[in-house]
């Protein structure tokens, strides 16, 4: 049986892509920063955890020995992603393993944005350590924005009115599954977009349609987000979202449904659907 280690198990996409792997009998070894997150992991089918710190590597030799394979996704908006990609990647290859998955993001060479750039960074980095590791690069999730459909407010600091694919999570962690079970994808990098063009206007519509509730969608200008949202980030991580923000504004964010469709053997799921799942 297989057994993989999940890096950022106690997160966002960690806990989708533990869930997709346990659903199919798959071992998960937890990666966690610390024993009192270990729940959220369990709760999704974890088998045990590993304490690891990303920011000095500490605990990976350990988390990384009997494993057949690793998934690696480094906390959003980090400062020190490529550092992290090397020592995570490093330490795999040190111990021979060679499936690797490194969760990037759709079009991470945009120069327009920096958290982008440094996850093109550590795709060279994580393939230099394991040439044959397999990179996904999901586009926004649909996720992002379920809480504040179902509070009646999409409110973003960029155009109402560009287009997104946004991708479903369970889609996104399906495809980790697949690509960390199954031989085939080897060295492969994969765009992972949804089947629609949306604007965020269009979403509040559809959202009104299936809640059964009004939607409306707000634009707000970036200082009100800075002020409020923005405020309890570090000025990092607000520089590198507002200057997403303001390239979402120029163009949204848009990929192409065709490998995930292939890799899914089925249609992506729709924004419309992950309204009626939530
Ligand atoms: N959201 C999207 O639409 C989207 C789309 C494409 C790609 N992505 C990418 O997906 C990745 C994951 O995003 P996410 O929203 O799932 O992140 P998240 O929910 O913030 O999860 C980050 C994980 O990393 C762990 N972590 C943080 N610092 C650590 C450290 N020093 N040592 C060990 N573990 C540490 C966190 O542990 P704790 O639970 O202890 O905090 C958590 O488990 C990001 O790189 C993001 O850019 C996101």
């Amino acid at each position: 049986m297989t057994t993989v280690l999940v890096i950022g198990a106690t997160g966002k996409t960690g806990r989708a892509v533990t869930r997709a792997l346990t659903s199919q009998g798959v071992t998960v070894i937890a990666a966690v920063r610390s024993p009192e997150r270990a729940e959220r992991a369990y709760a999704v089918g974890a088998r045990s955890i590993s304490v690891i710190d990303l920011s000095t590597g500490q605990g990976l030799d350990e988390a990384v020995t009997g494993v057949d394979a690793v998934y690696h996704l480094a906390p959003n908006v980090h400062p020190d992603e490529v550092a992290i990609a090397d020592r995570v990647a490093g330490t795999a290859a040190r111990a021979g393993l060679s499936r690797f998955v490194f969760h990037s993001v759709l079009h991470p060479h945009d120069p327009s944005m920096p958290h982008h750039l440094r996850k093109a960074e550590a795709e060279k980095v994580v393939r230099t350590h394991v040439p044959g590791a397999t990179v996904l690069r999901p586009a926004a999730y649909h996720q992002n924005l379920l809480d504040a459909a179902h509070v009646g407010r999409l409110a973003v600091p960029y155009s109402l009115d560009v287009p997104f694919t946004n991708v479903d999570l369970d889609d996104v962690a399906e495809v980790a599954a697949t690509v960390l079970t199954r031989p085939g994808h080897e060295g492969v990098t994969y765009d992972l977009a949804g089947p629609e063009v949306l604007s965020v206007r269009e979403q509040a519509r559809v959202a009104a349609d299936v809640l059964g509730h009004p939607v409306e969608a707000v634009r707000v200008e970036l200082a009100e987000w800075v002020a409020g949202p923005g405020a309890s980030l570090t000025s990092q991580a607000r520089d590198d979202l507002s200057a997403m923000f303001a390239s979402y504004d120029r163009g949204g964010l848009v990929g192409d449904a065709r490998t995930a469709r292939r890799l899914l053997g089925r249609e992506p799921r729709s924004w419309a659907d992950a309204l009626t799942r939530s």
